[in-house]
């Protein structure tokens, strides 16, 4: 695996790149976020729709921006320039690259918090939750975010440690450790959806999950599907396209895609197979946002035998899996100053990554009970709000502006030629990026503006 910002920097064999490109989907969106959102969007009616957007838009987009990266072999908005410019196409769409560049690093600000508040939880799980009952671990977990010190602390662990890893370039020793690592984790999942099937309100999850109640299917609960959809699979904030700029051209772009998404998918519907039943049988509510995973899981590693290894395993694997996100997050506003400035890439990530640091303090001030806990924009919390407006605008509408241009501004024959697909396979993906992308991205924005 690399991380070289290097126009020639390549990954050293598929595998390398598919771990990569995993470990950027898999994260906190998976076994943080999913299960909260599912949640809070009634169940089925979000899972339903959430498929729907993973497969049908997500996955077109996945393929359009490696296309992108591989070809332009730039930062993203060096990328989209270059190849607007080939196109013979306006350079403003390199826009796209600068949404990408800028969300990523709202997001990396505030992802970080999250993925403190996951490496306190190592230290918690291995002083043991033993006996923790449902409101008590409510309470851990309230009072934790509550404080103005330890959070921050933690924020600054995380991010230090992203920051090691982007500023060293990643080789040999990350990419023995994610492709290890991150099956692992795959595998403690199953182990805890197994225990939670025997121990908790399994069948109750799995009507939740998998039933619909369509009166619960608004268009709110669309739009946050299709900004989880996206952020789930890292896309439109340039991590792809970054991700796809190191790509070797003899790669198959649509497979490579397509494990990646299942892989994605996979994770995230573990993940709420093993929460919800926990969730239901402790008669905790599944709406009750980003504590849930905190709140819910604890309580099972306290009553489970073995539950200080099997706790402390799950948050560090899960640590791991939000570095593996992070590292994509800087990436891209690394590759693009370290590709302007020539600076060295050490000094730009530690820049990049300690302003995205100070940004996310607010982030972390501003949770309920903490000094900025009362700070309200347009109603959210400020994680909240630097959440709403990535995942539900620059998102989406990056996304759709994406699909736009590979659509229909680059040529049919040099798409073709990128991809190198089947003729049927290509067929598709040209029919979904060009009409199904665009029009049901702006559809759902339509609605909720007009509606
Ligand atoms: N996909 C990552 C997760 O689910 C987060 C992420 C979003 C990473 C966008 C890169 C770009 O945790």
């Amino acid at each position: 695996m690399l991380m070289a910002s290097s126009s020639n920097a390549q990954w050293s064999s598929r595998w390398a790149f598919i771990m990569a490109a995993v470990g950027s989907a898999v994260g906190l969106g998976n076994i943080w976020g999913f299960p909260y959102e599912a949640g809070q969007g009634g169940g089925g009616a979000f899972v339903l729709i959430y498929l729907f957007f993973v497969f049908v838009i997500g996955m077109p987009l996945l393929i359009a921006e490696l296309s992108l990266g591989r070809r332009g072999r730039m930062s993203p908005i060096g990328s989209m320039k270059k190849i607007a410019e080939e196109e013979g196409k306006s350079t403003l769409w390199q826009l796209i690259g600068w949404s990408g560049v800028i969300g990523a690093f709202i997001v990396i600000s505030f992802y970080s918090v999250v993925g403190g508040w996951v490496l306190a939880y190592v230290v918690k799980a291995l002083s043991g939750f033993s006996g923790l009952a449902a409101d008590s671990s409510a309470e851990v977990f309230t009072s934790f975010i509550a404080d103005p010190y330890l959070p921050i602390i933690s924020h600054a662990a995380f991010m230090g440690i992203t920051i090691f890893i982007v500023a060293k370039g990643v080789e040999g020793g990350l990419e023995k450790a994610v492709t290890f690592l991150m099956p692992a984790l795959f595998v403690l999942l199953v182990g805890l959806v197994i225990y939670s099937a025997f121990t908790g309100a399994f069948a109750q999850t799995l009507s939740f999950l998998f039933a619909p109640d369509f009166s619960k299917l608004t268009l709110n609960v669309a739009l946050n599907a299709l900004g989880q959809s996206f952020f789930s699979l890292s896309l439109a904030l340039g991590s792809i396209m970054t991700y796809g700029a190191y790509l070797k051209r003899d790669v198959n772009i649509g497979k490579s895609a397509a494990i990646i998404a299942s892989a994605d998918t996979g994770v995230a519907v573990l993940a709420g197979l093993a929460i919800f039943p926990i969730v239901f049988a402790y008669g905790l509510n599944p709406g009750a946002g980003g504590g849930l995973v905190f709140i819910s899981l604890p309580i099972a590693f306290g009553q489970m035998p073995g539950g200080v290894v099997i706790g402390t395993l799950f948050f560090s694997l899960l640590a791991v899996a939000a570095i593996t996100s992070a590292i994509s997050l800087l990436e891209p506003s690394v590759s693009y100053v370290s590709e302007k400035t020539g600076k060295d890439r050490r000094k730009v990530a530690a820049t990049i990554g300690f302003a995205a640091f100070i940004l996310g303090i607010f982030s972390s001030l501003g949770q309920s009970g903490n000094i900025l806990g009362d700070v309200s924009i347009f109603g959210y919390s400020i994680m909240d709000a630097k959440d709403s407006l990535t995942k539900n605008w620059m998102m989406p509408l990056g996304g759709m502006f994406t699909a736009l241009f590979v659509g229909w501004f680059v040529s049919r024959k040099s798409m073709m030629e990128e991809l190198a697909m089947n003729d049927s396979s290509f067929k598709i993906w040209y029919f979904l990026v060009r009409f199904v992308c665009p029009v049901a991205i702006a559809a759902v924005f339509i609605s909720i503006v007009f509606l």
